[in-house]
């Protein structure tokens, strides 16, 4: 349960809002849960529902929408390549297959090692440094851009470096 574990830090981002727009705090208590395991679980959709007075449809809908958000477990860092139109037209599409070959996945998938998922995602507001993606992991999301697909590959071994010496 969320409240049991974090309930200074859902304190701390309710005081944020008014009560009556207290469903204003349902993006930084779903990034709250999803912090430690990277994703966010059924159970605290409905904790994060009620909580805020909202349906739990509501509050799973917007794990949908944002890239950000997950609703499943997957790799510990998630490579997101925009494929959007102006970075495909810079060779995003034809880097995401090769990265992805060069890991043994397909677009969408995690390495056998649980390590990296590579997703696609729309535009990350870097259109004319193409290929580029953004690395989600538990301590924050990093930007990439002017990739190529060995530096791609030294930047996820450099993530993976920093994980086994952690
Ligand atoms: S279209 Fe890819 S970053 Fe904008």
């Amino acid at each position: 349960m969320l409240a049991e574990k974090y309930q200074a830090e859902i304190d701390q981002i309710l005081k944020k809002f008014p009560p009556e727009e207290k469903r204003a705090a349902v993006l930084p208590l779903l990034y709250l849960a999803q912090r430690e395991g990277g994703h966010i679980t059924q159970t605290e959709v409905a904790e994060i529902a009620a909580l805020l007075d909202l349906d739990a449809t509501q509050v799973g809908g917007l794990i949908g929408f944002y890239t950000l958000l997950h609703d499943k477990p997957e790799g510990k860092i998630r490579v997101q390549i925009c494929t959007d139109l102006p970075c495909a037209l810079r060779g995003a599409e034809t880097f995401a297959e090769e990265l992805c070959e060069n890991l043994g996945i397909k677009l969408g998938e995690t390495t056998d090692d649980g390590f990296v998922t590579v997703e696609e995602v729309m535009c990350l507001a870097g259109c004319d440094r193409a290929p580029m993606f953004q690395v989600q992991e538990p301590t924050g999301i990093h930007y990439h851009e002017h990739q190529t697909l060995e530096t791609a590959l030294e930047i996820i071994e450099e993530y993976r470096k920093r994980e086994s010496d952690a």
